[in-house]
């Protein structure tokens, strides 16, 4: 392949990269279409009645905002047949878009609480959908179960038993922490973290998101495999160390960030000093039909805004591989697979 390439060529061979994708939330990926499919199949009234509409109403004030539009849109999620419906579409685009391997966020309690769906028929929904997924595209799926900080401890035991439950059959590989991370640190959710982690499940909370570095502190005495965002961990040179002698990845959503108002402006956001640190990071999507993006768009974000050549961006992607949640031997072969396939792709992008 030549070495220097136009701004068109470049789109196109970051689009063709193989990727790996470890933060994007199930629910957060409803296609605007599946979504008022939902609304009219359960016979809503959420406002809205065009894509056109559903796309407006995802612009988002600040952070408290977005997550009460999340918390409202994703009420539309009603059984397990709509859950499999969303976790299968998620898993066609990550085909589209030359995803090898795709670790899905998913929250369990709001459908527990809200539409009384048991965790076991949620786990059932999740995996059959992933199996669909496998059989029909070859991406491997695996889950990371997330608890709502806002909610109380006993649903995180809950959702750590779904955690550990789904751990038995490899479908479910983590526990993570979602929802308003301030007055709301880790620590509060502690038993049910070490519950888990005991039995085998890893443990990747967002943190760092909403709140400074304190809320990546927070998490360390639990042994995180990762933190989803942890932008904020850039204001503190000292846990930046502890992040990169721990090999401890970020999952970086930087549409996410200026969607959320984390960051007041891409020009603003620290993806590039954090590389630079010397801590592992990836590129991800989180929410991918509320911030209008999709993961290739964020891998050209990285190259064109932040300044990441093709090279570097597949030294991200092993990185990220490196860092899944797979049994020893699936990680490795992951690993290598995609070391063959970017090898194609170790062009100079300047
Ligand atoms: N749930 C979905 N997206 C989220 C985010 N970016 N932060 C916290 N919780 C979330
Ligand atoms: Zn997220």
């Amino acid at each position: 392949m030549s070495s220097s390439l136009c701004h068109a060529d470049l789109s196109a061979v970051v689009a063709a990269m193989p990727k790996v994708e470890l933060h994007v939330h199930v629910e957060g990926s409803m296609r605007p279409e599946t979504f008022l499919r939902l609304v009219r199949k359960h016979h809503l009234d959420l406002g809205v009645h065009t894509e056109a509409e559903v796309r407006e109403l995802f612009r988002f004030r600040d952070f408290a905002h977005f997550l009460d539009l999340y918390e409202r849109c994703t009420a539309a999620i009603r059984e397990p047949d709509d859950i499999s419906l969303i976790t299968y579409e998620l898993g066609l685009r990550a085909h589209g878009q030359n995803v090898r391997y795709l670790e899905a966020t998913y929250s369990p309690g709001p459908r527990y609480r809200g539409r009384g769906i048991p965790y076991d028929e949620q786990l059932d929904a999740l995996s059959r959908a992933a199996d669909r997924v496998l059989a029909d595209t070859g991406v491997r799926m695996r889950f990371v179960l997330d608890h709502v900080r806002g909610e109380p401890l006993d649903e995180c035991f809950e959702v750590a038993a779904m955690c550990v439950a789904g751990a038995r059959t490899g479908a479910v590989v983590g526990l993570g922490l979602g929802g308003f991370e301030p007055g709301r640190p880790a620590s509060l959710f502690a038993e049910a973290i070490r519950y888990a982690t005991a039995n085998g499940v890893a443990f990747v909370p967002h943190a760092g998101e909403a709140v400074g570095p304190e809320g990546i502190w927070d998490c360390l005495e639990f042994g995180p495999a990762r933190i989803g965002h942890g932008i904020r961990a850039a204001e503190d040179p000292d846990l930046l160390a502890v992040l990169r002698d721990r090999r401890i990845p970020l999952e970086v959503c930087p549409t996410s960030n200026l969607c959320t108002g984390t960051v007041r402006d891409l020009r603003e956001h620290p993806l590039r000093r954090l590389w630079e640190a010397g801590v592992p990071v990836t590129v991800n999507t989180d929410d991918p039909s509320m911030f209008h993006t999709d993961l290739t768009d964020e891998h050209r974000l990285a190259v064109a805004h932040f300044g990441f050549s093709v090279a570097e961006l597949a030294e991200m992607t092993l990185a990220g591989a490196d860092s899944a949640l797979l049994p020893e031997p699936d990680r490795h072969d992951l690993g290598r697979r995609l070391r063959a396939e970017l090898a194609e792709f170790r062009v100079s992008a300047h």
